[in-house]
């Protein structure tokens, strides 16, 4: 088992990532708690035993789940089950289910403790680590939320045997970012190392950006154009397929920038080759649609795009002016 510390002084807590994390559940838990509220999906085949009078609350499944109705709900058989503050919240799933877990612990009586059971690869390496929790409203995805961080997590690297091809797919277009920010050799890694490094480089970013000041932005390397593609929802893309286009774009506009040479144009693709990721634009991508999509991201500031970009000072986050997004679209084969 390996434990990563995420240090954010009276709030810090551990990662424990490993074959059978799960099992260490009662050890995480809140001395205090005497009761134990589970969240997960029907769909998810682990049990995690809390060793303390559990009752489970399941949700639905898929970002329909994340909305303020869901919480009601939780918050509400909360209440019935006897839950106080002093008891835990346990989320098991993936980013659905601890972003909605989350955020309803950090309401419920204004501010329960939780632990994050994360079963998908994506929650693992990201949504389950850093306490940013919250829920969808047809206005916007994630525009209602809270920062609440975990009292612990385990990262079972078990389960992940379980996950739809797919889905693990999903998790390595995550993962793939991270190979930008300071882990270039994560693919040579076993896969409880490869975990546990994205888990590091997360940790290291929040304990220096808790609330997103800066820093915290550069975990959306290769997004600006992903949610893009996500919103334009004509495509059939996962989250992280859709990263892993984002992430060639954005070298690609590195290099249309200057700030970036062509090997390291080739070391992008190469990543994402190396997961079977897509690299291409989806057929019929148009780059009007998609500069429309990407003018609305939460960074942008003025005319300009915001994007993150890779360059001789590593990842960071520089304003980008519309036509040199629009011509590196065109370049990756956008009408
Ligand atoms: N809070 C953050 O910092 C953060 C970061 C990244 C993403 N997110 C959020 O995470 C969400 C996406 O999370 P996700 O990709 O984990 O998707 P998800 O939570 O929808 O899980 C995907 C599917 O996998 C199934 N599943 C989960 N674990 C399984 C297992 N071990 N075996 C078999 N099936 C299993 C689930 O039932 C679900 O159908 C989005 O809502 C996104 O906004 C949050
Ligand atoms: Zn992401």
């Amino acid at each position: 088992m390996i434990t990563v510390p995420v240090n954010l002084e009276e709030r810090s807590y551990d990662v424990l990532v490993g074959d059978g994390a799960r099992h260490r559940l009662p050890d995480v838990l809140p001395k205090r708690a005497r009761r134990a509220a589970i969240v997960t999906q029907p769909s998810i085949p682990v049990e995690a035993d809390p060793g303390i009078e559990g009752c489970t609350f399941p949700i639905a499944e898929g970002e329909a789940a994340k909305t303020f109705g869901t919480i009601e709900v939780l918050c509400r058989g909360f209440a019935r089950f006897g839950l106080t503050r002093h008891d835990v919240i346990v989320a098991v799933g993936g980013g659905v289910v601890t972003d909605t877990a989350g955020f309803a612990a950090a309401v419920y009586q204004r501010g329960t403790p939780y632990v994050n059971v994360a079963t998908t690869l994506l929650a693992q390496v990201d949504a389950a680590i850093g306490g940013k929790t919250g829920v969808n409203v047809a206005e916007g995805k994630n525009m209602i939320g809270a920062f609440w961080q975990p009292h612990a997590v385990l990262c079972d690297t078990e389960v992940l045997k379980a996950l739809p091809p797919r889905e693990y797919l999903s998790g390595l277009g995550e993962l793939a970012k991270y190979h930008f920010l300071g882990a270039d050799n994560l693919d040579e890694l076993p896969i409880d190392e490869r975990v546990a490094r994205c888990v590091e480089l997360k940790a290291r970013v929040v304990a220096a950006d808790e609330r997103e000041g800066g820093l915290r932005a550069t975990l959306n390397y290769g997004h600006t154009l992903a949610h893009a593609l996500e919103i334009a929802g004509a495509f059939d893309l996962r989250h992280g397929e859709a990263v892993a286009i984002g992430l060639v774009y954005a070298g690609l506009l590195a290099r249309h920038l200057g700030r970036i040479d062509d090997d390291r144009v080739a070391y992008h693709r190469k990543v994402v080759e190396t997961y079977g990721l897509p690299a291409t634009l989806p057929d019929g991508s148009g780059a009007d649609a998609l500069l429309e999509l990407m003018g609305r991201d939460k960074k942008r500031r003025g005319d300009d795009l915001a994007f993150v970009l890779d360059g001789p000072a590593g990842v960071e986050t520089v304003d980008v002016g519309v036509e040199a997004a629009r011509q590196v679209l065109v370049e990756m084969g956008a009408s």
